[in-house]
């Protein structure tokens, strides 16, 4: 609960912030009037928002999903194994391909950024990830429940703020429910 609080509060904080910055840049240039036309807060901004949301549930994600998206994998003793070699090193290509957590948000990968948040909440919902033969060995990795609603928390004030500024189109957020 608090750490929502913290989070919508500063959320306020830089929109209004960030409305300010524009509206003081329009005075200067030569746009035309923009009165009654709500400022826009920067894409950066907003993207520094959810990073910070997401540094807060670092060490959760680097307990359960570093090992393979990211490229600060632990890998455990049996790796020197040739056939646990091979499979490990596959999860790990794959994940890595597919994510990279460790540079903060926004993240590395193919998709644009608020589906990966998207793609997080799924993830994370439907119990997929971490891949439950990898927490069978790794038993610390499961995610609990209240780690779980903190990053769907996380999930859903980034992308109503994404939303609210006009950063997706409703067809999309239709789509993220
Ligand atoms: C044992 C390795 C491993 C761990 C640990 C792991 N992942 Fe993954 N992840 C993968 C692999 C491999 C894929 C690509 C294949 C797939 O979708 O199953 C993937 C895919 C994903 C995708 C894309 C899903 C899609 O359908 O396109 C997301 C999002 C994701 N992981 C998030 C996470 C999160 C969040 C964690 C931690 C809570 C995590 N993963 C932990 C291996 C892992």
């Amino acid at each position: 609960m608090r750490f929502k609080n913290i989070l919508a509060l500063f959320s306020v904080f830089s929109i209004i912030f960030s409305g300010f910055v524009i509206a003081g840049e329009g005075e200067t240039g030569n746009e035309p009037d923009s009165v009654g036309i709500a400022p826009q807060p920067a894409i950066e901004e907003i993207y520094t928002h959810i990073d910070y949301g997401f540094q807060q549930l670092r060490p959760v994600f680097k307990r359960c999903c570093f090992d393979c998206h990211s490229n600060e994998t632990e890998f455990p003793w049996y790796y020197k194994l040739p056939i646990a070699k091979q499979i490990i090193n596959h999860d790990v290509e794959e994940g890595r391909d597919e994510l990279l957590f460790e540079g903060g948000f926004p993240f590395k990968s193919d998709r644009e950024p608020h589906k990966d948040l998207a793609e997080i909440k799924e993830v994370i919902e439907e119990g997929e990830m971490p891949p439950w033969k990898y927490t069978i060995i790794h038993r610390s990795a499961k995610l609990t429940d209240k780690e779980k609603s903190r990053i769907i928390d996380w999930v859903d004030s980034s992308l109503a703020i994404l939303e609210n500024a006009g950063y997706m189109d409703a067809g999309e957020v239709e789509h993220q429910h």
